[in-house]
């Protein structure tokens, strides 16, 4: 028997990257799984591959999402699993961001998420219990210049979280995960800028760059029974990448890694 043999699954922002992978791995567990994205035609490419069904919707929109996740829980049977993992950014200074960019950026990284616990929790609960993975980001736990309202949205999806674990227990698990530097259409204008693969190697413990199917593995994990004691986390799937910056880093690399200890 498979992870999530018999598992109905709704999973937001399918249609590409981090969901996409998630989408698959959920399908390949065993799980039926329905592909909601504002890309319709990512979002029913996507279904067509795992043998699921695709639901074209904006997770900003409220109730548009209520009424698509509605639909979904109708044609699977019932919901176990949840996953809003829609999300997306820009960079900006603090100062510049044009006030209705950062409430765009706000309203899909933390409503998006609230908005989909908001459609969801009931019908999990009328299932009999089940698991929320969120998608926060490194970017929320340990955030960098350039991208307050993503990082700002991110650590509320971070506390959203947890609120939302107490709130749910023991019926409902909810979990987050925190993505690090990972291969996508959100990263790759990044990433293809000369020497960024190297410099996000040479800073990753793990020395590669992330790949959507490290963050997949760990969802279904958090969605499936080998969690059953997990609820209100958020997991840092980075490869090591925010360890650094700590008051001695690097100092054994450089003095004693290399043979040449300080006198
Ligand atoms: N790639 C990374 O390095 C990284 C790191 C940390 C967190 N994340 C988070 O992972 C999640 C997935 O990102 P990804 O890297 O796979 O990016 P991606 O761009 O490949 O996929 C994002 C998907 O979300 C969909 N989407 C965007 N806005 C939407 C909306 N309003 N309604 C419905 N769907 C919408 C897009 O159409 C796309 O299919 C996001 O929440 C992102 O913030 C990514």
């Amino acid at each position: 028997m498979s992870l999530l043999t018999g598992q109905r699954a709704v999973v937001t922002g399918g249609a590409s990257g981090i969901g996409r992978a998630t989408c698959r791995k959920l399908a390949a567990e065993g799980a039926s799984v329905a592909v909601l994205d504002v890309d319709k035609d990512g979002a029913e490419e996507v279904a067509a591959v795992v043998g699921g069904m695709a639901l074209a919707v904006d997770v900003t929109d409220a109730d548009a999402l209520a009424e698509a996740v509605e639909e979904a829980v109708t044609r699977l049977g019932g919901l176990g699993i949840l996953v809003n993992n829609a999300g997306g950014s820009t960079m900006q200074g603090l100062a510049d961001w044009d006030p209705a960019e950062w409430d765009r950026i706000v309203r899909l990284n933390l409503t998006g998420v609230w908005n989909g616990m908001r459609a969801g929790v009931r019908h999990l609960q009328a299932s009999g219990g089940g698991a929320v993975v969120n998608t926060a980001s490194i970017s929320g736990t340990r955030p960098s210049a350039g991208e307050t309202p993503y990082a700002a949205a991110k650590a509320g999806v971070v506390a959203l979280t947890a609120s939302a674990a107490l709130e749910y227990a023991p019926t409902i698990r909810v979990n987050a995960v925190a993505p690090g530097m990972i291969r996508s259409k959100l990263t790759s204008v990044l990433l293809d800028l000369d020497g960024m693969v190297d410099h996000y190697e040479s800073i990753t413990p793990m020395a590669r760059i992330g790949a959507p199917e490290d963050i997949a593995d760990v969802v279904c994990f958090l969605c499936s029974d080998q969690a059953r004691f997990i609820t209100g986390q958020t997991l840092v799937v980075d490869g090591g990448m925010t360890l650094h910056g700590a008051g001695v880093d690097g100092l054994f690399d450089r003095f004693f890694r290399s043979g040449s200890p300080p006198a």
